[in-house]
Order: structure tokens, then C-alpha cells, then sequence
């Protein structure tokens, strides 16, 4: 019977890049395992599985000049390169050995094989039962077995982690070697930096020897536990529990502030410790996550970017020939004069326009035209308008202990203090509020910025109201339709209302998930652009206005505002049904296709990830909040509430006395930040 034990190592791992080539005293990691695997007395042969990717050139020039058998196969299906890779050597029986695991002990290793003969196992493992310290892991199977899981598994996790289906299929045949006392919880191989640093002590500490046995490192333990503190933060189940996407969003939290460039894109915001946090491919409404789970998008759709879904096609290749025919120039591309010509001709009130990328940046644009038209400084201000200075000096306070009261959530550092007072911030639907403010600020008022409506509607009049102060006081008024654009008519909500505002400002599904902001402006106030500096390289590149020249003709095609606002009310009154149905007090809130709903009660925020956490094992991306496309019809929604009804039905419960804390999984969401409308 041939022995061979197949070292899987690949340099490309999710969460920590190149281990396999990281230093530990004067050797690389996958030297010391395979030196110390070689000790070995009842393996004939030692094979390195890897796989077919550029990246693992380093570690395959490293074992070739350490004359190291090497087989190379697939990335993702570990399960196949196994097999392989033992077909190739003729083994019969196969030990399994993860590349990351420097500590690997012969002695033990030799224990398994010897144990798995002895007692005629088609399977044994010392990891069966918790005993051995993380890092130790040895299994033993049949090239038979392996032979016929690589044939008959079907699931990216079987493929993924190798053995369970042999697992499940030799049941009864499974032999296991466990240490009487249990250090499971101790975490001695290399998946995180962390990691590393503790595998890099216990060498140290017994250099210049790398060949002594774990008992002496579970001796080293004992003494100097301390020593060991540097990982024990970090879970050990989570290698095999947790998904890659939250493998890389741990790495992501290590180089990127804040983990992603957007806060409500957080996997805090949703589920902290679950949320599959990045994506593969998105088409419709639907998103792939890094390990193929396929999700229906419940929630919040890109944030509000693509109303005709994912992926548009005539979007798409209106953008691939943009790409074919050349996205940037010296020259600057017509389809942003035609694109400036539809949303005039869209909203007549307004006679120029201004193109920028992103939302933020097109209000910054906004503020400085109403600024330099104006030649006033102050401008009052209600909703979410973005994260520059400009903006955020509303929470900027006299006494810094009070800074963040206007907007909580949003944090003013690093904003001059000197911007303090230049932003007035004021509540939706209080028109006396917004007079007094104007009087008390007289003559200093440059703009007044606010969205038409977010989460309540306004009041009979209100925005009328807000029009004339404007006009009455040479103020600019600009409305931000970021969000709330298209999302009722055919461009900005204000046409709904009938009220014409001097600057109107478009972001988010005007490019459907492609980036263009727009700021569309009566001539008199447009002009002021010129009495000032407002330039940008990149808002001359070609897909942005060229997939917005294309949204529009389809939007206007497919009434889109119509078909998301009709999809958007049923969706709410079935919120509402249900919970009446459940006893449960909701309130919801928003425009018809931004609909969100909250639970009356303190706990509100527990059962909100409580909804997401089981409707994502149903496979939804699901909050408490839906932001509509066309792409989700009937049947979609239908099947929603039939998910969602066994979460209401134990909400129920929850409400009457059982503990929600016992049926959440991992930690509770966060809030994001409040506004003022
Ligand atoms: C009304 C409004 N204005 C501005 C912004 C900021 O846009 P962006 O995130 O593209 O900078 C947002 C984003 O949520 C918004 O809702």
C-alpha cells in the first residue's frame, strides 16, 4: 500500500495573500511544513497540490529548486485537485495536510496513518473530536473513497473543503485519534497576520531546532500563555463557517478604512458577522456572492443605482460600445451635450446643466454655483447631501463635546472649525422653522438645499411655502434628487409636486449602476459657474453620460417610475398586512419604491437583523427596507412575503416573551445615520 501525503498550499488565500511564502526564522512557512512532515516514517511520498494560477509562480520555482513533487489543479475545486494529484502518484492511501499549518507533527501524522491500517478505517482524523489545538490537523482516507467523492460530490463546500462528503459517505467506517484533554481553542495555524506572529515566537523560542514535537510547543503554552495571546482573539471555527466574501472583508478592514468606500455598503449595516459582503456577478435583481450563492436582492439595490436592475442589456451595450469605440480623449464626447439637451428638455424650468460623477460631488458643484451667483455664504440645509466640508460643517458645534447633534451618526472631524455656522440645518414640513431661520440669518442665505421628500411626504402647501421664501429672499433653491429622482416621474419628484426649484440635482439610477451626477439650473444661477472654478478630468469620460443618454430612452419606454412606484405600494401594504396579521405595531416610511418599515418596539433593530439573517439563509438580500427595480415583479414579491411570513410569525413570539437573543446568530446590525427629513 502506497502512502502518500498531499500538501494542499496555494498563494492566493482569501484572507491572507503569500503565507505560504512567509519568512519563520530563516525558512518559508511551506519549507518548514513539508521539512518537518519529512520526519515521517510510514509515508512514502510527500506531494504538494497546488494550484493553476500565475500568483503561485514564487511558491512552484521555490519547491522545483527544492527538488519538492508538485501537482497543479483546480483553484477552487480542491476535491478534484486531490484526487488528481493522487491518481498521478498512485496512491492508495492519502494524508491530508493544509499547507498553513507549520507545526505539523510527524509523530502524529504516524499515529493516524498507523491507527487508520490498524482499525481498517476508510477515514480517520484527529480532528473529529475537539482535542488537538487548531493546526495539527491530519486525515487519512482511501484513494477509493477519495475516487468516488471527486465523481458524486456536487456543492461548492464539498469541492471546497475535500472531505466531509467522504465524511457523510464512510460514516461507518470512520476512525478518530483524540488527545484527552481539549486545546481546541488554541489557534496554531497561519490564516491571519496574527497568526504568523505566534507561529513565528514558538519557533524563535526553540531555534535553531524546527523539528521539536507539539507536546513541547502545549509545554511552551503552559509556561508562557501570554505568549500565545496574540491570536487568541480570533475565532477558530470561522475558517470553515465563515464565507469568502467575509474572509476578505476582514482583510479589506486591515488596508481600507472602514473596510469599503461606502457606509451603508458595510456588512455591519446588514448582518455583521454573515453578510456575504462582496459580489461576483449581479444580473436583475439578482447577486452572486464569491462562493456562488445566487440571492434575490430584497434590500437596497446597489443603494438606489439601478431601477432597471442589474445589468441592463441595452444599458450595457450602449456602455461596451462606448468602450470599443473609445472611452476618453482630448476631445471631448457629444453625449454629454445631448444628455445636458434631454434633462432640459425634461424639465423646462431649467436652461443649463453640469456633469459630475457622484452625488456628493454634484451637490458640492451645486453649492458653489448658488455661492458664487449669490455672492452669500450661508446655506440652509435638510436630508443627506453627501460628505464634503461643505456639508458636514453642520455638525460642527461651539462646544466640540455637542459636535454631530444636527446629523447624528455623521462625525465632523477634520472639517474647519472656521466653516462653523456657513450651514443651517432645518426640519422637513416646519415651514415657521425654515422663516425663522431666514429672518434670524438675513440676507446671508445663498441656497436653500433639501430634498423633495425622503421618508414622510410633505405637508399640503409645504413645498409651495419653501418656494416663495426662496423667491422672496433672493435665496437659490435647490433640490437634491439624488435619490428621489426618477423614482415617481420621469425625472425630478418635483414635477409631481408642481414646484419649480432654481437647481435640481440628479445622481444614483440616472446611469443604472453607472456613474454620472447631474445638476440641471435656470440660466441666471448656471452662469455663476463661470465666476468660479468648477473642473474635473474625470467628468469627461464617455460611459457615464452615454449609459444615461441610454437609461432615460428606456425608463421613458417602460414608464419605469410607474411600474416600481404600483410594485413599491403593494410591497408596503403587504408589510403592513402581515403585521397585522402578527400583532406586530410597524411603522413604514419613504417614497413607494424606497418603502422601508420599523418595528414599534425596542428590539426593533435585533429583529431587523433577525429578518435579515434568516431571509439570507432563504437566500434574499433582505433588510428592512427595499429599494425598488422593474426587474421585481409579482412572483418575486410573492415569494418574499411567503419567506418573510414565518419571521413575522416568530417576531410575534419574540414580542410575547421569548428571547430574541437566542435566535441571532452573530452580533446585531448597526444604525446608520439619522437626517432630518
Ligand atoms: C439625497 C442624496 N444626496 C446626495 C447623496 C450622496 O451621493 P453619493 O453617495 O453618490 O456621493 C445621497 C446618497 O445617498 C443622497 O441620497
Amino acid at each position: 500500500m502506497k502512502t502518500v501525503a498531499i500538501v494542499q498550499a496555494r498563494m492566493g488565500s482569501t484572507r491572507f495573500p503569500g503565507k505560504m511564502m512567509e519568512i519563520i526564522g530563516t525558512q518559508p512557512l511551506i519549507e518548514i511544513v513539508l521539512s518537518r512532515l519529512s520526519r515521517s516514517k510510514k509515508i512514502d511520498q510527500i506531494i504538494v497540490a497546488t494550484s493553476i494560477n500565475s500568483n503561485n509562480n514564487k511558491l512552484i520555482k521555490f519547491l522545483k529548486g527544492k527538488n519538492y513533487s508538485i501537482y497543479q489543479g483546480s483553484e477552487k475545486n480542491v476535491l478534484q485537485r486531490y484526487f488528481q494529484a493522487a491518481k498521478e502518484v498512485n496512491a492508495d492511501t492519502v494524508v491530508r495536510i493544509t499547507g498553513d499549518c507549520p507545526l505539523t507533527d510527524a509523530k502524529l501524522v504516524d499515529d493516524c496513518i498507523e491507527k487508520y491500517y490498524s482499525t481498517k478505517s476508510d477515514y480517520l482524523s484527529n480532528v473529529m473530536s475537539a482535542s488537538f489545538p487548531d493546526g495539527l490537523d491530519v486525515e487519512v482516507f482511501s484513494f477509493k473513497s477519495l475516487k468516488e467523492a471527486n465523481k458524486l460530490a456536487k456543492s461548492i463546500f464539498d469541492k471546497e473543503h475535500v472531505t466531509p462528503f467522504i465524511k457523510n459517505a464512510k460514516a461507518n467506517s470512520i476512525g478518530s485519534i483524540s488527545y484527552p484533554l481539549n486545546y481546541s481553542d488554541c489557534r496554531w495555524s497561519v490564516d491571519e497576520p496574527e497568526d504568523l506572529e505566534l507561529i513565528r515566537r514558538i519557533f524563535k523560542f526553540f531555534s535553531p531546532n524546527i523539528y521539536f514535537s507539539w507536546e513541547k510547543v502545549l509545554d511552551m503554552y503552559k509556561k508562557y500563555p501570554d505568549q500565545f495571546n496574540v491570536n487568541s482573539h480570533i475565532n477558530n471555527n470561522e475558517g470553515s463557517m465563515i464565507g469568502t466574501g467575509q474572509k476578505l472583508y476582514k482583510r479589506a478592514k486591515r488596508i481600507i478604512p472602514g473596510g469599503g468606500m461606502l457606509l451603508s455598503k458595510r456588512p455591519e449595516m446588514f448582518l455583521p458577522d454573515a453578510w456575504p459582503s462582496y459580489f461576483s456577478k449581479s444580473k436583475g435583481c439578482k447577486v452572486t456572492d464569491l462562493d456562488g450563492n445566487e440571492y434575490i436582492d430584497m434590500s437596497i439595490m446597489g443603494v438606489g443605482t439601478n431601477i432597471l436592475g442589474y445589468g441592463h442589456p441595452e444599458v450595457d451595450d450602449a456602455v461596451l460600445k462606448v468602450v470599443k469605440d473609445g472611452n476618453m480623449s482630448t476631445l471631448n464626447c457629444p453625449e454629454e451635450v445631448y444628455l445636458a439637451e434631454k434633462l432640459v428638455e425634461m424639465h423646462p424650468w431649467s436652461d443649463m446643466v453640469r456633469f459630475a460623477r457622484a452625488g456628493g460631488e454634484i451637490n458640492s458643484v451645486a453649492v458653489r454655483i448658488a455661492r458664487a451667483a449669490t455672492g452669500k455664504e450661508k446655506i440652509a440645509l435638510c436630508g443627506y447631501h453627501g460628505w464634503h466640508d461643505w456639508y458636514l460643517s453642520s455638525n460642527l458645534h461651539n462646544d466640540t463635546n455637542l459636535d454631530g447633534h444636527l446629523l447624528p451618526g455623521l462625525r465632523p472631524n477634520g472639517v474647519p472649525r472656521g466653516l462653523r455656522g456657513t450651514t443651517l440645518p432645518f426640519k422637513y414640513n416646519d415651514i415657521e422653522g425654515l422663516e425663522q431661520l431666514i429672518k434670524q440669518n438675513h440676507g446671508e442665505i445663498a441656497a436653500i438645499k433639501m430634498e423633495v421628500s425622503r421618508n414622510e411626504r410633505p405637508m399640503d402647501g409645504y413645498l409651495k411655502k419653501v418656494r416663495d421664501l426662496a423667491t422672496e429672499n433672493n435665496i437659490v433653491l435647490i433640490f437634491d434628487e439624488c435619490t428621489s429622482g426618477f423614482r415617481e416621474t420621469f425625472g425630478g419628484l418635483h414635477k409631481k409636486y408642481s414646484i419649480e426649484p432654481d437647481i435640481a440635482i440628479f445622481g444614483k439610477a440616472l446611469g443604472n449602476g453607472y456613474a454620472i451626477s447631474a445638476c440641471i439650473g435656470r440660466r441666471e444661477f448656471m452662469e455663476a459657474t463661470q465666476k468660479t472654478f468648477i473642473s474635473s478630468t474625470f467628468w469627461t469620460e464617455r460611459i457615464g453620460p452615454s449609459a444615461a443618454l441610454k437609461t432615460l430612452e428606456i425608463m421613458e419606454r417602460e414608464k419605469s417610475w410607474d411600474k416600481i412606484t404600483q410594485t413599491g405600494l403593494n410591497i408596503c401594504s403587504q408589510w403592513k398586512a402581515l403585521a397585522k396579521k402578527y400583532n406586530l405595531k410597524i411603522k413604514t416610511c419613504g417614497l413607494p419604491a424606497l418603502g422601508s418599515f420599523s418595528f414599534n418596539s425596542s428590539d426593533s433593530l435585533l429583529y431587523k437583523t433577525l429578518i435579515t439573517q434568516e431571509m439570507l439563509k432563504k437566500g434574499y438580500l433582505a433588510t428592512n427596507s427595499i429599494y425598488v427595480c422593474i426587474d421585481h415583479n409579482q412572483n418575486i414579491v410573492k415569494n418574499y412575503f411567503s419567506e418573510l411570513e414565518p419571521i413575522f410569525a416568530v417576531i410575534n413570539e419574540c414580542e410575547n416573551g421569548k428571547n430574541i437573543n437566542t435566535l441571532l446568530e452573530g452580533p446585531v446590525c448597526h444604525s446608520g445615520f439619522k437626517r432630518l427629513n
